[in-house]
């Protein structure tokens, strides 16, 4: 369960497409973590720093859907407050669970839940980001 962030995915805002990658990049680094048995501290350490990166990105995400005047600005932020709930219930999982395979499923539900929101959220808002640009220039 390897991912790869591609240019199909970007934004067309180079802050955000760097903080999509960073997460992929996480993503990985703890799937072949878990791959070569981490205890679930370490699982943990990366949930909890998943959750400050992702505060940071909704934070940054919003200014920027504000800057473009995303007129779905509310849904969005809505969604990205949803998605924090289910990610951040996701701890109290992971402090129960002791083999691998929960430990996985806790990784897996995070991932596919941002990946979820990239694909069909993130990519509504990106011809009101490069449609802004094209108006600058
Ligand atoms: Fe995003
Ligand atoms: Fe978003």
């Amino acid at each position: 369960m390897q991912m790869t962030w591609n240019q199909a995915l970007s934004v067309g805002d180079e802050l955000i497409d760097s903080q999509h990658r960073a997460f992929f990049d996480e993503v990985n680094a703890v799937v072949s973590a878990l791959a070569s048995g981490a205890p679930r501290q370490q699982v943990q350490r990366f949930h909890s720093d998943f959750i400050i990166g992702l505060a940071r990105h909704f934070r940054d995400e919003e200014l920027l859907l504000a800057r473009v005047n995303y007129p779905d600005f509310d849904h969005h932020q809505a969604e990205h407050r949803a998605l924090m709930a289910s990610v951040t219930a996701l701890a109290e999982i992971l402090a129960c669970a002791d083999t691998h395979t929960e430990l996985l499923m806790v990784v897996r539900n995070t991932v596919t839940a941002l990946v979820e929101h990239m694909a069909l959220e993130d990519m509504r808002y990106r011809r009101y980001v490069s449609g802004s640009r094209a108006e600058s220039w």
